[in-house]
Formats: structure tokens, sequence, C-alpha cells
């Protein structure tokens, strides 16, 4: 077998981390969360989330990973004995699901990418919901798509860690960021966008439903990676000198920070327009057209470049996210099978394309193609954000907290003792306690046990 690939420097391991963390999770399910649970209050529950459950879980992930250095469910089996193997598999399926249907909404972006290079999205308020409407309806265009980003997935991830992924992040990463920056000003700038803004920042908390915890839990993890040993498979490429609990911090922070900004983007200029805020998955489609051509309305050029920079880092932030769903499975079968890695990442390309194209037309040209009353995609959605990233963590966390070897965990956190062990027993006390326990409650009082 080949030998495994590292990341190249620890800038580059943060990079390929957060560019996994950064994506259509922040800018597209963000704020379509952010806008269907009432805004502010489920932004203070979705903080909560990352600071008390999401850290200490990403650390569970990275330390199971580097310690193990090898593809997920063998990574979890090292740790805990054969039985425990089973979140590895859990996670492996988790991550093709969500890769199934995050495909879709990827080429719903490639599309867009397309149509503003061609001048097709130039229109009033109402002409970008009907092009929204009119294209995700179609039963052909839709799928080849969201097929078509798998197979971009593909491509990288058959090249190998090193070639594919770590070189793109350096440089358009902080290019998405200021390009971010931009675009909230403009938004800020429109007329009416006091309203988004308070929608954002003023908690109501009467709008608090009962599933709104459940939501905040699962939107938390799905941005951060979360629950699908997706982040244990990359640290399975980290070095023995990362500092995991700071790697995971400085994530956390910096994906919730694009999640907020893209907030920042979108209410403003959905309330300037009058979109609705809780317009759900098409959200951020209908809303951005008008920020390119209601802000830049004086200079039309600008908004005409800015608008194919910005779908085309939307794209690039999906691609990064997309290629560690894939990277989870990929290794898998590579290693597991004695595979190719080529042949190995073929065995996900076709699974997950498949899994698009269904969800692809629950969503548009077979509507009736519904699971539990809802579309495939939403269902899709549910099961993994909801249901399987908590699931998964859980799992993880009573692994670490209590049946781990405690030796073992202190030196992984710890860098074999080089680092001081302050946090450790913090750490420690949440994995074994609060991660869990958290879960537990948020579940039982979404199934209404409490
Ligand atoms: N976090 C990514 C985003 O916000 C999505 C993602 C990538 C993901 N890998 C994952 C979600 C693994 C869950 C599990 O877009």
């Amino acid at each position: 077998m080949d030998k495994r690939g590292t990341f190249g420097s620890r800038l580059a391991i943060v990079l390929a981390t957060a560019g996994s963390a950064v994506g259509l999770g922040n800018i597209w399910r963000f704020p379509f969360m952010t806008g269907q649970n009432g805004g502010a209050a489920f932004i203070l529950i979705y903080f909560a989330c990352v600071l008390l459950l999401g850290i200490p879980g990403m650390v569970n992930e990275f330390i199971v990973g580097r310690h193990a250095q090898t593809n997920a469910a063998r990574a979890y089996g090292s740790i805990g004995g054969k039985r425990w193997r089973a979140i590895g598999y859990l996670g492996i399926l988790t991550s093709t699901i969500i890769l199934g249907f995050y495909a879709v909404v990827a080429g719903w972006c490639l599309q867009y990418l397309y149509a503003s290079i061609a001048g097709q999205l130039d229109g009033d308020p109402a002409y970008v919901v009907t092009y929204f409407k009119t294209f995700s309806s179609d039963a052909l265009k839709p799928c080849l798509w969201g097929v078509g980003f798998v197979l971009i997935t593909h491509l990288v991830v058959a090249q190998g860690v090193e070639k594919g992924i770590e070189r793109a992040s350096k440089l358009l990463m902080p290019l998405l960021l200021m390009l971010l920056l931009i675009l909230v000003v403009a938004s800020c700038l429109l007329p009416n966008a006091l309203a988004g803004i308070e929608f954002l920042l003023k908690p109501d908390f009467s709008k608090v439903s009962s599933g709104v915890f459940l939501e905040a839990l699962g939107q938390a993890f799905f941005s951060l990676s979360l629950g699908t040993a997706c982040l244990c498979t990359y640290a399975s490429y980290f070095k023995r000198d990362t500092n995991l609990l700071r790697s995971a911090t400085q994530i956390a922070l910096l994906d919730s920070a694009i999640a907020i900004l893209a907030g920042l983007m979108i209410f403003p200029a959905a309330f300037s327009v009058g979109v609705q805020p809780d317009s759900g998955p098409s959200l951020i489609f209908i809303t951005l057209p008008n920020v390119f051509r209601e802000a830049f309305g004086a200079m039309p050029v600008v908004g005409y470049v800015i608008s194919i920079l910005f779908y085309a880092l939307l794209v690039f932030a999906a691609l990064t996210s997309t290629i560690s769903m894939h990277e989870i499975g990929t290794a898998f079968f590579h290693e597991e099978l004695h595979l190719p890695r080529r042949k190995a990442a073929w065995i996900l390309t076709v699974v997950c394309s498949l899994i698009a194209i269904f969800c692809s037309l629950s969503v548009g040209a077979y509507s009736n193609l519904q699971l539990f009353g809802m579309s495939l995609l939403d269902f899709c959605d549910f099961l993994t954000a909801q249901l399987m990233l908590p699931a998964g963590a859980f799992l993880t966390s009573i692994l670490m907290g209590w049946f781990a070897n405690r030796q073992l965990v202190q030196g992984e956190f710890t860098n074999g003792g080089t680092l001081r062990a302050t946090f450790f027993k913090a750490w420690f006390f949440s994995v074994r306690y609060i991660v869990p326990l958290c879960i537990a409650l948020i579940f039982l009082h979404q199934f209404g046990l409490l």
C-alpha cells in the first residue's frame, strides 16, 4: 500500500480542515435555517452548541484520527475495540448521503455561475423567483449539474490529498472572505436594510419553538463537519505536533464568523427587496441576484463581475467540503478493500450521483418523491443533520469519555506531554458529561419525552 500523505504546513492543515467546514452549510444552510427559526434567538442557541458541544466534539474526532492514522472505521476500532468501528461505518454512510443532496445544491450554484456569466439573472425580484422555480423544476438540468459536481469532486479526490486539496485552499479561502465582506457592506447599504440587521441581532424568544434546539444543534454539527468521522479522516493526515484544541477552536470561530457574514449579506437584502426570510432552501438563490443588481445599480459592470466571482467562490467552497465527504468513503474502500484509490473513489461517485439524481428530482420534476411528508432532499437533510450527526457525535463522546484509554487520550490532547494540560480536565469533563447529556436531552425534548 502506498505511503499515507500528510498535509504540508501547519497553515495548510487549518485551511484544509476549515475548507471542509466552510461551505454551503454556512452560506446556504445557515441563512435559511436562521430565517425559518426566527433569527437572532436561533443564532444564540447555535453559538452555544458550537462552543459547548462543537469544539469538544471536534477535538474528539481529531484525537481518534491522528492517533490511528487510518480510515474512519479502523480508527474507531483501534481506540475502542472492534465494536466501536460502528461509529466509523455510520460516519461513512452519513457523509455519503450528505454528499448526495449537497451536490444538488452545489449544482444549483454551478448553474448560477453559468447564468451570471451569461447575464441571465438580471431582472426584478419577481423575475428572480421565477427563474429559480423554472430552473429547479426542470427534469434534466439540475440533475446534470449535480452529477457534474460529484464528478468534479471525484477528479480531485482521486488525485490524492496533498496535490488536490491544499494548493487551492491557500488562495481561494481568503478571497472568499474578502468578497463576503464587500457584499455585507453592499447589502447593508440597501434601503430598508435595517430591518434585516435587526432580525439577525435582536433575539425574539417568543419565536423559539420546541424544534429549534435540535435544528440549531444539527446546523452547528453540519457546519463544523462534525459527527461523520470526516474530521477524523482529515486528522489522520495531521502531523504529530498539531495543537488539536487550538486548531478546533480556530476553525470553529472562522466557520461561525463566515456563517454570520453570510447572514449579514442575505437578510438586509432580503428585507430590502421583500423576499420572505423563511423561504427555505431557495433563500440565497432568490435573494443574491437582487443584491448584485440593486447594490451595484450605478455600476452594472462591477455588479456583473462581483456576481461571477461570488458564485465561483461559492462553488469552490462547496467543493472543498464535498472533497472531505468523498474522502471518508474513498479512504475506507481504498484501505479496507485494497482497491487502488481511483477505483475506491468510483464507488462513492456512483452511489452519490444516484442519490443526487433522486434528491434533485424530488424538489423539481417529480415532487411526489416524498418521505414522511418531506421531499427526498429535505428528508436526507433532516435524517443526516438532525439524527445521524448528533448520534455520531454522541457515540464518539461516550467512547472517548468512558471507554478509551485515558492516558492515550491525554497523550494525544497534549501531544505527548509537550503542550500544557491546562484545558485537558475541562475538555475531558465536557466530553464525559456535558456533550452526551446535552445531545440526549435535546433528542428527548424533540421527541416529546421531556
Ligand atoms: N461543513 C460543510 C459545510 O458547512 C459540509 C460538510 C463537509 C459536512 N463535510 C461534512 C457536514 C461532514 C457533515 C459532515 O458546508
